[in-house]
């Protein structure tokens, strides 16, 4: 690849003087560049879309050098404290928080969706047990589109609301079926009287042998790990799912599209590589030794839980996860627990770190998700599949607004071709007639 020159200023000027400045309620204005090409014949390049917006939201806003997260422009800090996840749900798909009937109303209908066909049970009985979680995820929300045939249609609203109930709703039930796969125990049916998270745990961690009690302080632990989950703008998982709905893709293998995506270790993959990583650093006396590793441009390794491409501050999600964090230990009678310990002893040392200052390097809402969901008793492998059922409404939601939006087209970026230039097959490898 050749730099041939840069835009000069005055060229610059004149570049965008030609191109509309847009604005948003609030954060950066955007060049709309839509023109650029016919106008220049030029690109513009922009690998991993560091500087780039895919597309107009009014979802979810973050400020990254102010930790600042909206969902629907109420901060994450007080919707965490101030209301439950259904509640969470019902705002970032319409927009509004529910008045008490219109939660009700919303609750007794995601609650009447949180069965699955019986015949999905055959989807699991290909894997092997010991198939990771998220695999047989893809897999079962990828298969949900074989059974929805009566509401697919994308352009019709009330199908695609009734997929985003069908989604809410029956995710939880399939992580857990994942879980119980994966166990051995027979799959638990959700029960109308639980509330969603408490019909969660019951499915996760109840047998047919006994009545499961949920514990509150649990219960409300998950539900708020839930809300810290549930949209973070355009992430690389939610991009996926715009990308895939753009081509007018049903609603359910644009989900498992998010759901692969998330799998990855830089995304939503990390929560479980947080856990592995402080099991192998096992001691507060190994901690330099691993930073030194995170530091060096040698070693592949990095300090897991830790950066984000927005958050150049605090990601205020990995506060109010600690803060779960330490009343879950506590309410489990864990606040020693060695893990816990060593990752706040972790991050205090890594806080303090000329490189992470540097390069504003901080814990990110999977650095602690991982300690908490191991206190909950949910194992490692399924932490991933958690994030996933955080993450569906968010999902869901932008899949919506990109449908719905009149300027939305298929998404097919472009590229700078750096290969070969043309040339003709050589006669050795002219078929003989
Ligand atoms: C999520 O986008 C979202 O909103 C995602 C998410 C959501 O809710 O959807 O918030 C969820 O994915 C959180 C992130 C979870 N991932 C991890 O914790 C994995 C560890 N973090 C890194 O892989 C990294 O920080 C990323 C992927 C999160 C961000 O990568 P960027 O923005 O591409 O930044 P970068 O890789 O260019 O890093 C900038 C510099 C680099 O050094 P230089 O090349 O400039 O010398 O910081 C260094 C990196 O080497 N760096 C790290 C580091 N993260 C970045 N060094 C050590 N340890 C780290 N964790």
């Amino acid at each position: 690849m050749t730099k041939l020159r840069s835009v000069t200023l005055n060229e610059k000027t004149q570049l965008l003087s030609e191109l509309p400045i847009l604005s948003g309620t609030i954060g950066p204005d955007v060049v709309d560049i839509q023109s650029l090409y016919q106008q220049t014949g030029m690109f513009t390049y922009d690998p991993g879309f560091t500087s780039t917006a895919s597309c107009s939201s009014s979802i979810t806003y973050i400020d990254g050098e102010k930790g600042i997260l909206l969902y629907r422009g109420y901060p994450i800090e007080q919707l965490a404290e101030q209301c439950t996840f259904l509640e969470v749900c019902y705002l970032l798909l319409n927009g509004e928080l529910p008045n008490a009937d219109e939660i009700v109303q919303f609750e007794s209908t995601i609650t009447m969706h949180t069965m699955v066909h019986d015949q999905l049970t055959n989807f699991f009985k290909g894997f092997r047990r010991d198939a990771h979680p998220m695999a047989i995820m893809v897999a079962a929300v990828g298969a949900l589109s074989a059974f929805y045939h009566d509401a697919l249609d994308i352009k019709s609203k009330k199908d695609r609301d009734l997929s985003a109930i069908r989604l809410i709703a029956k995710v939880p039930t399939i992580v857990a079926m994942c879980h119980k796969y994966s166990t051995g125990l027979p799959f638990m049916y959700p029960q109308n009287k639980l509330s969603y998270v408490e019909n969660f745990m019951r499915m996760m961690q109840g047998t047919p042998c006994d009545d499961f009690v949920p514990n509150p302080t649990l219960v409300k632990a998950l539900d708020r790990i839930l809300i810290l989950h549930a949209d973070h703008e355009q992430n690389a998982s939610t991009s996926t799912v715009r990308l895939a709905g753009s081509s007018g893709a049903n609603p359910y293998a644009c989900i498992t599209a998010g759901i692969a995506c998330l799998w990855g270790a830089a995304h939503g993959g990390a929560n479980e590589a947080v856990l592995a990583m402080l099991e192998e650093i096992g001691d507060v006396s190994n901690i330099a030794k691993f930073i030194n590793k995170a530091k060096d441009k040698s070693d592949p390794f990095r300090l897991m839980g830790f950066g984000h491409r927005v958050y150049k501050n605090y990601d205020p999600r990995a506060k109010l996860m600690r803060e779960t964090c330490h009343e879950v230990l506590t309410e489990l009678g864990l606040h020693d627990d060695k893990i816990f310990k060593l990752a706040l002893e972790l991050e205090r040392i890594a806080l303090e770190d000329e490189y992470f200052i540097q390069k504003k390097l901080y814990p990110n809402v999977d650095y602690y998700s991982g300690i908490v969901l191991h206190a909950l008793g949910i194992p490692s492998n399924m932490f991933t599949a958690m994030f996933a059922m955080g993450r569906t409404v968010g999902w869901i939601a932008h899949w919506d607004e990109m449908i719905a939006d009149p300027e939305q087209k298929i998404g097919r970026p472009r590229q700078l071709y750096t290969g070969a230039n043309k040339r003709d097959v050589p006669p050795q490898h002219i078929k003989r007639s």
